[in-house]
């Protein structure tokens, strides 16, 4: 059963992108089939680390109806280097400043992209489809939250993004998202861990799923690269395999359940 993926966060620059896709990269690296869509259309910036800056076909394109959701897809399973069974795509959104200029003062119909999420779903033969969405609440992102499988909302230790993340997660219940994770990044190296988490679970009612550090090498990466890829041994790298693990038996958990309440009907 394919899952739907989004990771939110109130505010910009608290890690989506590069926790989205390091994430794909690992379950990528477990045989599975996944894709990433960019619809952080106002400021996409995901293909960048993975080198995608072509003027390629992008999700753009599909919202214009110029293209098939399908031939904004592409196949960057190289990331995933000696892997038989697995496969990763990634549908990048438009870097050119008109397509950008226009979904501001246009918008975009939002419908076409349930729709599209389906059909990359059913053509891909997807496992996994992660949404690295727009930061703050718009028709867009609330649409994106509700379809999801799991939604995954990221936060710094910061009282912006604890006010903000209390907005989303408020959101998130009355759309009635039964199925939330928080993650934590960005940590200070000398704050205690295990606090922030009870803090932010009691907070909020919900699990942590992953929480990670402020990272000089993450830094220093600067979104030039995977970084579990180029840092396969840092303690950092252990974390994100953590994190992969704990959102594939989250959704194995919620699968169980949906396979429970439709036998029980
Ligand atoms: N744990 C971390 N430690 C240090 N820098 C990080 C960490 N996570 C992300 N970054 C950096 O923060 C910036 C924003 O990350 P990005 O993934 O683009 O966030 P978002 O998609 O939420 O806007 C990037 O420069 C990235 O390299
Ligand atoms: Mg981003």
């Amino acid at each position: 059963m394919s899952k739907i993926i989004s990771m939110h966060s109130f505010r910009g620059g608290t890690g989506k992108s590069n926790l989205i896709a390091n994430l794909a990269v690992l379950i990528a690296l477990q045989g599975k089939r996944v894709a990433i869509i960019d619809t952080d259309l106002q400021s996409p910036g995901i293909h960048a680390l993975f080198n995608i800056n072509d003027n390629r076909k992008t999700l753009n394109d599909y919202l214009w109806n110029r293209i098939s959701i399908t031939e904004a897809a592409y196949d960057i399973s190289d990331y995933i280097p000696n892997q038989q069974k697995g496969q990763l795509f990634l549908i990048p959104a438009s870097i050119n400043p008109e397509d950008i200029a226009k979904i501001l003062s246009d918008g975009y119909n939002v419908s076409l992209l349930n729709s599209g999420f389906r059909r990359l779903i059913k053509e891909l033969n997807l496992d996994y489809l992660f949404i690295d969405t727009h930061p703050g609440l718009s028709r867009e992102t609330l649409l994106s939250i509700a379809i999801s499988n799991l939604l995954i909302i990221i936060l710094r230790p910061d009282r912006q993004d604890f006010q903000g993340t209390d907005v989303t997660v408020n959101i998130a219940r009355q759309l009635q998202i039964k199925n939330m994770m928080m993650a934590i990044n960005k940590t200070p190296i000398n704050i205690d861990l295990v606090e922030l988490q009870q803090q932010v679970e009691k907070n909020y009612n919900l699990p942590v799923s992953g929480i990670f550090p402020l990272s000089q090498e993450m830094t220093e990466l600067g979104s030039k690269g995977i970084f579990a890829l180029q840092h396969p041994d840092d303690s950092f790298t252990h974390l994100l395999y953590k994190f992969a693990e704990n959102i594939i038996q989250e959704s194995r958990l919620h699968e169980e359940i949906l396979i429970e309440v439709n036998y029980c009907h």
